[in-house]
């Protein structure tokens, strides 16, 4: 059943299949909202609190209000289910195990902005994601309770058409502006904003972008309520989260708990604690792209939104990574930062070109090559592509090397030389001492 610790993924055997889902009093919350004035459903939503789950922790109600009242183009809804940020892997647990609760608040949303058409876009490489909630959305049509079958279904005229549009691979198609360039089938390049996509998303009509997570919350706020909504968790940030843990830890896993839940707790209680009983040297919190926390600063710091921000690091998509005493953190820099020069689209000179910079430091200290310049160097470079890009994936680059770097300057320090020889060989010289090279080149 729905309860305030499980509110995305409860524990219901076979709920992904249509037939338990509304056994469970599924799509009965479609049904109530339709018969409430968009804006009340907005405003419900505004007021339950819910905050994007997809990084930046947007109102979600307060986003929907952007959308115009009265325009003459068409309005979309577009659900971000790209999830490729490394230590995310949450979204795929609803695409698996419920498939309808995301149908049904993509409807309901489609109802607070006025949009017929919703674009559901899957992250390439997830194969049997794209099948499983293909397959729940072929059965959701089949059903009537999407498309023509609405009308009959929930005696509406309001109907909703859902495709599924797969990515190809492409970390950056998870920004909302490039995702929008890609279902139009154009390259994956993010826009410049403004205009933001309530004033010009797809095909230049007003667009809202939701996260998978945040939309598949909707349909219990309708049915509870949204001061139950707001009693879960963090004031600010309520409801529940779902936790992805990885890295050092026994039991790796996503986890559904309250917002605000203690991080020590997710780790050590739900997760199972570090293998070894080793001590924890660092643990990024919301996907690798947010700032690095010290092991031994953990202590009372709350999983939500503001928590987090007090903390010096953010939530973002939740997937807490664990590492411990052992772990060499330049390696797991270099890693991170391989990932960002990869994923980046090229546009902009400082993300272009200094994810590569940094990347080549990096190795460099990694080979035990680099000195004590070189830290500042990385730092700088990382300093420069901070703030001064076009998406947030120049910030998604820069944070976790500035910060990896401010907290644990001692132990990059430790692995730095102060000085450094590089032997050049004179090539001139070296040839005097040889044999003349071009005289035994034979034609
Ligand atoms: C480089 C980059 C990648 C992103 N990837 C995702 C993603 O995979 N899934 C997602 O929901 N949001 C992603 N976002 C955030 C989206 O741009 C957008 O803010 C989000 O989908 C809005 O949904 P929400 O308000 O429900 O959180 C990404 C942002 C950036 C800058
Ligand atoms: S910050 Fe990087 S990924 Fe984003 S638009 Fe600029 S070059 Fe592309």
């Amino acid at each position: 059943m729905w309860t305030k610790e499980r509110i995305v993924l409860p524990l219901i055997e076979n709920l992904h299949e249509i037939e338990v889902y509304k056994k469970n009093g599924g799509y009965q919350n479609a049904k109530k909202a339709f018969a409430l004035h968009p804006d009340e459903v907005i405003d419900t939503v505004k007021k339950s609190g819910l905050r994007g789950r997809g990084g930046a922790a947007f109102s979600a109600g307060l986003k929907w209000s952007f959308m115009p009242k009265s325009t003459d183009k068409p309005k979309y809804l577009c659900i971000n289910g790209d999830e490729s940020e490394p230590g995310s892997f949450k979204d795929r647990q609803i695409f698996e195990y419920n498939p309808h609760q995301l149908i049904e608040g993509v409807l309901i949303a489609c109802h607070a902005i006025g949009a017929n058409i919703a674009y559901v876009y899957i992250r390439g490489e997830y194969h049997k994601w794209i099948k499983l909630f293909q397959k729940a959305l072929d059965d959701a049509y089949a059903a009537g309770y999407v498309g023509a079958g609405m009308k009959n279904t929930f005696g509406t005229d309001f109907k909703v058409e859902i495709y599924v549009h797969k990515g190809a691979g492409a970390y950056i198609c998870g920004e909302e502006s490039s995702l929008m360039n890609s279902i139009e089938g154009h390259r994956g390049y993010p826009r410049v904003k403004p205009p933001f996509p309530a004033q010009k998303g797809l095909w230049g009509c007003p667009t809202t972008i939701n996260n998978v997570e945040t939309l598949a919350n909707v349909p219990v706020i309708i049915d509870k309520g949204w001061e139950w909504f707001s009693s879960i968790g963090s004031p600010k940030h309520p409801g529940t989260i779902l936790y992805g843990v990885s890295g050092h830890v026994n039991k790796p896993g996503v986890y559904e708990l309250p917002s605000g839940t203690l991080l020590t707790d997710i780790i050590y209680n739900y997760a199972g604690g570090v293998p070894g009983d080793k001590k924890i040297k660092c643990v990024i919190p919301g996907g690798s792209s947010m700032p690095p926390l010290r092991g031994d600063s953990l202590e009372g710091i709350k999983m939500d939104a503001d928590s987090l921000k007090e903390a010096g690091s953010s939530i973002g998509t939740a997937g807490i990574m664990v590492m411990d005493e052992d772990t060499d953190l330049i390696a797991v820099l270099a890693r991170i930062t391989a990932f960002y020069y990869h994923e980046s689209c090229g546009q902009c000179t400082p993300c272009r070109e200094g994810t590569g910079w940094m990347l080549k430091i990096l190795k460099r200290m990694a080979r035990g090559n680099a000195t004590k310049k070189d830290l500042d160097l990385l730092v700088s470079v990382a300093n420069n592509i901070d703030g001064n890009t076009i998406c947030a994936l120049g910030e998604a680059a820069a944070w976790p090397v500035k910060f990896m770097v401010q907290r644990f300057r001692d132990e990059f320090e430790s692995k730095m030389k102060d000085e450094i020889e590089i032997a050049v060989p004179n090539k001139v010289h070296s040839m005097r001492d040889t044999v003349n090279p071009i005289a035994s080149i034979t034609i």
